[in-house]
């Protein structure tokens, strides 16, 4: 008999319920949080009171799009951490309650091993990498390399020392007036603009670190300075500025990932999180094909999304890795 699970994720702003049947996503519901875009990030109490009023019908619909019933599930996956505390407490509340009324094992899932497995979900037949790979986690919470060798052994060779690389769009595109989550318009305005038109510097950082604070205070300058000289700079210069601010993104990023293979000596490369729908760094990884094994999510599952805690509920199902009701949930949680 396939194994059914239902997967629930609420580590930051988007509610989100999916069905599982073995690696097969049925159902993947995602609610986002519209009421953060006038504050310019997440707010963690409005994030968590979205949460309690989404979860009901994201779960029902989920349940409906892959038209099971509750008493036909074999288990309830659901993030335990990193993320914010408020949040994962409403999901991690409702998937004991849940596990408990339905009397069927409940699933622990760490949310940044759960960005990179969900490359595991069935694709169309799709080539899945080989063990080990070096997962890159790109986020609005975490810029990470781990060097995975197994679905569960997990080994962080490094992480950002300062703002994360989705930081880093999202406080750049706030400067010149985007809206929160700033990524994807950089993204699209960067298309039609010039990569060289600016230059912005690349940090100085030991071994396989990362830092994106120098990187946003230098941005800021040149968007000020260029302002006090013309009145209509960032109008005029939008997509230049998007296109070197995604470029320079690209290069501090693929610096530190080529030295990953260097030193490692893995060439399976799996990408992971929000900022890994980017389209100039797949098409600079993608580019790479012949030296390396590149694989990006797809777009559905880059950002939040519980297809991924789904997945990972399968793995560790299979493993009987099931938890308890005692376990609490972890605002920080290593890999
Ligand atoms: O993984 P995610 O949904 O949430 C966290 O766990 O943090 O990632 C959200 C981040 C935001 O910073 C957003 O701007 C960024 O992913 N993002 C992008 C793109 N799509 C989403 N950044 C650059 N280019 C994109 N196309
Ligand atoms: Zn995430």
């Amino acid at each position: 008999m396939p194994i059914k699970i239902l997967g629930i994720e609420s580590s930051c702003d988007e509610t989100s319920a999916a069905i599982i049947e073995d690696n097969k996503i049925l159902s993947n519901v995602i609610a986002n949080q519209e009421v953060h875009k006038k504050y310019g990030g997440v707010v963690p109490e409005l994030a968590s009171r979205a949460h309690q009023k989404n979860i009901i019908p994201v779960v029902n619909q989920a349940l409906s799009d892959a038209n099971i019933a509750k008493n036909q599930l074999d288990a309830i996956a659901y993030t335990r951490g990193p993320g914010l505390l408020g949040s994962l407490l409403v999901g991690s509340s409702f998937a004991k309650s849940l596990s408990m009324s339905l009397g069927i094992p409940l699933i622990e899932v760490n949310h940044m091993q759960a960005h990179l497995l969900c490359h595991f979900i069935e694709d169309n037949g799709k080539e899945k990498t080989n063990f080990p790979f070096l997962g890159v986690n790109i986020s609005g919470g975490h810029t990470q390399i781990v060097l995975c060798h197994n679905y569960f052994k997990m080994e962080l060779i490094g992480e950002t020392l300062d703002d994360s690389i989705g930081e880093a769009f999202d406080k750049c595109g706030k400067v010149i007036g985007f809206d929160y989550p700033a990524g994807p318009q950089v993204d699209k305005k960067s298309k039609d603009g010039d990569c060289k038109r600016f230059k912005f510097s690349i940090p100085k950082v030991e071994g396989l670190n990362f830092s994106f604070s120098g990187l946003k205070t230098n941005f800021r300058k040149c968007v000020e300075k260029g302002s006090n000289e013309y009145k209509k700079f960032i109008e005029t210069e939008c997509n230049n500025l998007c296109a070197s601010l995604q470029s320079t993104i690209i290069q501090i990023l693929s610096e530190k990932v080529l030295n990953a293979v260097k030193i490692t000596g893995v060439n399976n490369i799996v990408f992971g999180g929000g900022v890994s729908a980017n389209s100039g760094i797949r098409n600079y990884f993608n580019e790479k094909k012949e030296k390396l094994n590149v694989f990006f999510p797809k777009i559905e599952y880059t950002t939040d999304n519980a297809a991924m805690i789904a997945m990972v509920g399968y793995l560790k199902f299979k493993e009987k890795k099931f938890s308890n009701l005692k376990q609490s949930s972890k605002a920080k949680y290593k890999i």
